[in-house]
């Protein structure tokens, strides 16, 4: 499509369109007078373009250029000419041409902007704010495109594979994610509450039970919960359900799915990905999203502990607790100061205690705790450590929860001190065979580890009937990609006898099962297919290709990390006539509440 104020993009003309006449229009990116001579660089979405103006040959023009500032918006036409060899801009794709104009006009004007838009000191707060001129940003440009880019592979994918694309609504009861809820106020309904989505995980169960068979949507999701670089409010799902299904398939065709998204950023990546059961992924990474890009993987010495005198170590191995220790290769050479600023690291994570045993290169072991452990035991943490003279062990005695999470974060804290990651790598991994339940303590009850309709590991249903929860598995999956979940599902209960035993476990009382999923519950007993599905999230995904710290920057219009909209100042107090209409009265005092 040919349009009268722009024939060419400023960041696409060469060489080759010399002679050329064109028409430009975009941003001023900055204006340079050099003594009579104004240089404009004009910005598009697709780059920059120099245009000149020399008041001996075009006054006229020239005039328009003086008053020409910083974000201005301009057109011009002209012909595209050579510069002279010597001014050559080697850095800019168009830095070869430029265009004296013939006509100039000023399209819109603007006020001196309120930041430098690539100056990289400039706080987030200040760009989220001016959320629209950061996006201005050649980079902002770039990522939301990637993610366009990727988000239609995604859609030919599906579609080439016969899904539909089905809308599921935003008002809606409670979904079962685990996240708090946002609430919406309904006003023809008293006193009565929908909930937004956590994500559509009802909605397509029941779009199998409707008979669709094949379900994807590009779909927004809304947790209340805390805030992190790849947490946001509202969020992008990928979001699938299959019917006459098992878990491989669902792998099969998420693998095929990565494969085209990941071609569209670039990148090849080779299916199949390697899979790996939770309980390994926690045993030698301490995290059921480990970063397989390098090794430093965990070892457990329990055996040997519990033949030493290490009373106090032994006595948390008798309770249940369990000790993973990690070696660092040449860290027999840390200071007094760095053992205990990796300690108080440590300490910092949750640990009551790191204790260390340094291997040195003449072969004796130096620790605190050789007190408790023989010179044979040490012998023996050695061997299974796989460590070397020159090397340093660490190690955590807790509850395996605690353990898994401390060791984890030391795990990938060295990844990173020892510049261990290979940011080359694309490593994708499958985690399988999760547990049903999780105990909490806080609830002092089990609560399901994905989603209460998780389909358990059919061999475990008489550990389900028995109480033994904690070994129950559930069919569940997720994809972790360099050290990110980046996607989770499960095949689903098809059955509603084996729902109910869930909600059961779950101590969900009848009343509460009826009042959150009871249409979900009777909708299982006409006739169910079984079903599996899979949701990846989109954020995460694209601010890894484009190599973010943050999804927030892959995000046209993100909030902030205390859940503002800097922009539009979301969330506002609500009108008194508003909260009437919804019979709502605030009992927020900003004196107790601070
Ligand atoms: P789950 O809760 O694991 O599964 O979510 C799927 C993926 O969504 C992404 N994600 C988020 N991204 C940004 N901000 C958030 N607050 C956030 N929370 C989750 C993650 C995660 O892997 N209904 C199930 C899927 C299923 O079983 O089919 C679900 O929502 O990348
Ligand atoms: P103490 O007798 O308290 O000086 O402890 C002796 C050593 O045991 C110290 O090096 C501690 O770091 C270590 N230690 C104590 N508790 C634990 C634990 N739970 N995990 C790992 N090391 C521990």
């Amino acid at each position: 499509m040919q349009l009268r104020m722009k024939t060419n993009n400023c960041g696409e003309l060469n060489l080759s369109n010399i002679d050329q006449e064109v028409t430009l229009s975009g941003w001023v990116d900055c204006v340079r007078d050099l003594g009579g001579m104004i240089f404009i660089e004009l910005r598009d979405r697709t780059g920059f373009f120099q245009l000149v103006s020399d008041p001996q040959k075009n006054p006229e023009i020239h005039k328009v250029f003086e008053k020409i500032r910083n974000e201005y918006v301009i057109t011009i036409k002209g012909k595209v000419t050579r510069r002279p060899e010597e001014t050559y801009n080697e850095k800019l794709p168009t830095g070869q041409v430029e265009v004296y104009p013939e006509y100039v006009e000023i399209l819109s004007e603007a006020k001196p902007v309120p930041f430098v838009l690539d100056d990289d000191s400039v706080s987030e707060d200040v760009r989220l704010k001016y959320r629209y001129l950061d996006i201005r940003r050649p980079q902002m440009f770039s990522n939301l495109k990637l993610r366009h880019k990727v988000v239609q592979a995604v859609r030919n994918y599906f579609d080439n594979n016969g899904f539909l694309e089905v809308e599921t609504p935003i008002l809606i009861n409670t979904t079962p994610e685990g996240a708090r809820d946002y609430l919406v106020p309904s006003r023809v309904q008293p006193g009565k509450f929908y909930a937004l989505p956590q994500s559509p995980q009802i909605f397509k169960q029941l779009l199998m039970v409707g008979g669709v068979e094949r379900y994807y949507q590009v779909a927004k999701c809304f947790r209340d919960e805390d805030l992190r670089a790849d947490r946001q409010p509202e969020f992008t799902q990928i979001d699938l359900e299959m019917s006459f299904v098992e878990q491989k398939d669902i792998i099969e065709l998420v693998e095929g799915l990565l494969v085209e998204g990941f071609k569209a950023a670039g990148v090849e990546v080779k299916p199949p990905f390697k899979q790996m059961t939770w309980q390994e992924a926690m045993d030698k990474y301490g995290s059921d999203k480990p970063d397989v890009r390098f090794g430093l993987e965990l070892f457990d010495i329990g055996d040997i502990i519990m033949e030493s005198e290490f009373e106090i170590v032994k006595k948390t191995l008798e309770a249940g607790g369990i000790v993973r220790g990690i070696r660092i290769p040449g860290g027999a050479s840390y200071s007094r100061k760095e053992i205990d600023d990796i300690t108080k690291l440590a300490v910092s994570f949750g640990a009551k205690a790191l204790a260390n045993i340094i291997y040195n290169e003449d072969g004796t072991a130096k620790s605190p705790v050789l007190k408790f452990v023989s010179e044979e035991q040490a012998k023996r943490i050695q061997e299974r450590a796989g460590a070397e003279a020159g090397d340093i062990i660490f190690f955590v005695a807790d509850k395996p929860k605690l353990v898994y999470d401390i060791m984890g974060r030391l795990r990938l804290h060295f990844g990173k001190k020892l510049n261990l990651i290979d940011e080359s790598k694309h490593a994708l991994l499958w985690i399988v065979d999760f547990p049903m339940f999780e105990w909490s303590d806080e609830e002092e009850r089990f609560m399901a580890m994905h989603h209460p309709f998780t389909s358990p590991c059919l061999d475990d249903l008489d550990k389900l009937d028995n109480g033994d929860l904690g070994n129950v598995k559930s069919v569940a999956y997720d994809i972790v990609y360099n050290g990110t979940e980046l996607g989770g599902g499960s095949v689903r209960i098809h059955s509603p006898e084996v729902q109910k035993k869930i909600f059961k476990a779950l101590k969900l009382t009848d009343e509460d099962v009826q009042r959150k999923f009871g249409f979900m519950v009777n909708a299982l007993q006409y006739g169910t297919p079984p079903h599996a599905g899979l949701a990846i999230g989109l954020d995460r995904w694209i601010a890894l290709l484009c190599r973010c710290e943050s999804i927030r920057d892959v995000m046209a219009f993100p909030k902030n990390s205390a859940a503002k909209d800097l922009m539009c100042n979301a969330p506002t107090e609500a009108d008194y006539k508003q909260l009437r209409e919804l019979y709502i009265k605030s009992t927020y005092n900003p004196a107790q509440h601070k």
